[in-house]
């Protein structure tokens, strides 16, 4: 039957969104696959059910697409979409509630102070480096590709880096830095048939993979395979299938990390429950190191698509 491509949305990632979907869009097609884009900021999404849309394929990022939201709103059409469900989407959306989820259960996530709304005054922030240190990484709660995200250095570029955050989201996350590698790890399936595909590192120019980084300059090195040593590799591979599991995720995911120079320890900074598939994207690319294609990977995924 009949397949929607969600693309674009309503939230700051719509751009980013429109990109993965426009890749899995034509993957989909080239494979004979009967799909079609369909943009929820411009359509209802009743209208998937009335025009007979079988399957959709989310491609949508950030909130109003990877929160549950759009989830919730399918379950109740009764059309089975790729990736996680209500309950891992909406939870996996916010840092801090996954940092809680993660922390119960014993699996290492950097420190952090969360600053709600109306926690925003110079004094509250203030405490801040006090507790964390400094540098500190600055960031909206709910947020993605980077948007609103500050490493700050010292005291004085507090209030702009959390005002910054905030225009994204009233919940601000202030995080440890763990200083050494970044890497990210995918994850298919769901519960105990969940499985890592190979670690990427990054290296982006300064440490610094912000939006410019991840998807407009061609400077950032993508190490694959990663160049860890293989038992590092595992373990990391190990934490983030408990980590997917512990929230819940089915289908597709892939968790953000650093590994703390000092001491090689990995850290768990977030899971990303509808990942970029653009061309700068880093599960396409892990997929292929492991013989994946990006067709295959959208036919899987699709494939799995579920209530
Ligand atoms: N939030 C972006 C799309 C990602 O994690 O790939
Ligand atoms: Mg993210």
């Amino acid at each position: 039957g009949k397949v929607a491509v969600l693309m674009g949305g309503t939230s700051a990632e719509r751009p980013v969104s429109l990109m993965s979907g426009q890749g899995v869009l034509e993957a989909l097609r080239s494979q004979g696959v009967d799909a079609h884009p369909f943009d929820p900021a411009e359509r209802d999404l009743g209208d998937l059910k009335r025009e007979g849309f079988a399957r959709c394929f989310i491609a949508l990022h950030g909130r109003g697409g990877e929160d549950g939201t759009v989830q919730g709103a399918l379950e109740l059409l009764g059309i089975p979409y790729t990736g996680s469900g209500v309950m891992a989407s909406a939870v996996a959306m916010d840092k801090v509630m996954t940092k809680r989820v993660w922390l119960a259960e014993g699996l290492p996530t950097p420190q952090w102070r969360r600053l709600g709304a109306g926690q925003h005054s110079l004094e509250a922030i203030r405490t801040v480096p006090d507790a964390l240190g400094l540098p500190v990484i600055v960031k909206p709660a709910r947020e993605g590709s980077s948007f609103g995200v500050t490493r700050v250095n010292g005291y004085s570029d507090m209030k702009e880096a959390v005002s910054l955050a905030a225009q994204y989201d009233p919940d601000v996350l202030c995080e440890e830095f763990i200083i050494g590698d970044e890497v990210t790890c995918p994850v298919l399936g769901e519960g105990d048939a969940a499985v890592a595909l190979p670690v990427v590192r990054i290296q982006a120019p300064d440490g610094n993979y912000d939006f410019e980084h991840k998807y407009v300059s061609n400077d950032t090195r993508y190490l694959l395979p990663s160049g860890l040593p293989e038992a590092e590799e595992r373990e990391i591979q190990r934490i983030v299938v408990q980590a997917y599991r512990l929230l819940g995720c089915r289908g597709w995911g892939r968790a953000d990390l650093m590994i703390r120079a000092s001491d090689r320890k990995p850290f768990l900074l977030e899971m990303n429950t509808s990942p970029g598939m653009t061309s700068h994207s880093l599960v396409p690319k892990s997929a292929a190191h492991a013989g994946m294609s990006y067709e295959a990977l959208c036919l899987h995924l699709l494939a799995q698509a579920s209530l």
